[in-house]
C-alpha cells in the first residue's frame, strides 16, 4: 500500500449517527433523526426562514421542474426560497458542512456517487398541505435521496397537523410529526409521501436533495 493510502485508511473513522442512517436506509427507504444537527443552529436557522418569509422572499412552489411548471394549489400550498450555497451567511454555511460531511461520507462508504445537492426552505401557512407524491421527475432521475429539516419551535403540537406520512411498500404508512431539529432521509425515487394539511400556525423546514450527475 502507498504512503497516502495507508493515510487515508486510518484517517477513516466511522461515524456511528451516519451508519445508524445508512443502516435504516437499506433496511426500510427511510431514516428519522433527531440529532442531525445542533439545537443551537436549529434555532439559527428559524430565525433566518422567519426573517426571509417576513420581507416575502419566498415564493409560492411549483410542481415539476422548469421544464413542466404550474402552480397548483390543490396539490402544494408551500412557499419556498432556494439556498445558494455559494453565497450562504454563516448560519446557512454550517447547515451545508454538516450536509456536506454527510455526503461524503455516504460517498466513502457506499459508492453513491452524490456530486450535487439542491435545498429550499418552505413554509407551509395554515391550511395548505402537499398531496401525496415521489420526489424525482419524469425528465430527470439525478435526486437519489430527500432530507427534510424541521424548524418549527417546541410548541408544535399534534392539534397543529402538517404530519409527513411516508407510505413505504410492503409496510404500514408511517407519520412523522415536524418536530424542532428532526431530519427525515428517504430515498427520493421510491417512497411515496405526503403532507398532512396544517391546522394552525405555519410549519417550518429546509428541504433538499442529494443528486448524481
Ligand atoms: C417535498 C416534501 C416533505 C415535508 O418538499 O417534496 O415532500 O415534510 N416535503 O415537508
Ligand atoms: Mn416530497
Amino acid at each position: 500500500m502507498s504512503t497516502q493510502l495507508l493515510t487515508n485508511a486510518i484517517s477513516f473513522e466511522e461515524n456511528p449517527l451516519y451508519e445508524t442512517i445508512i443502516n435504516d436506509i437499506l433496511e426500510q427507504g427511510f431514516s428519522i433523526c433527531d440529532v442531525f444537527f445542533t439545537e443551537s443552529l436549529i434555532s439559527d436557522l428559524r430565525e433566518e426562514i422567519l426573517t426571509r418569509y417576513t420581507q416575502s422572499e419566498l415564493k409560492k412552489a411549483a410542481i415539476g421542474n422548469r421544464v413542466n411548471e404550474s402552480i397548483e394549489k390543490e396539490i402544494r400550498g408551500d412557499y419556498i426560497q432556494w439556498i445558494d450555497e455559494q453565497k450562504a451567511n454563516t448560519t446557512e454555511s454550517q447547515f451545508f458542512d454538516a450536509i456536506n460531511s454527510f455526503k461524503n461520507y455516504l460517498n466513502k462508504t457506499c459508492f453513491m456517487g452524490l456530486l450535487h445537492q439542491e435545498f429550499h426552505y418552505a413554509v407551509y401557512p395554515q391550511g395548505t398541505f402537499y398531496k401525496k407524491h415521489i420526489d424525482t421527475f419524469q425528465n430527470d432521475d439525478r435526486r437519489k435521496l430527500s432530507m427534510v429539516c424541521y424548524l418549527n419551535d417546541e410548541f408544535w403540537e399534534d392539534s397543529n397537523g402538517g404530519e409527513l406520512v411516508l407510505y413505504p411498500e410492503n409496510l404500514e404508512e408511517v407519520v412523522i410529526r415536524p418536530l424542532p431539529g428532526r431530519v427525515v432521509i428517504f430515498e427520493s425515487q421510491i417512497l411515496e409521501h405526503e403532507v398532512k394539511e396544517i391546522l394552525k400556525d405555519k410549519r417550518l423546514s429546509i428541504t433538499g436533495w442529494l443528486k448524481t450527475r
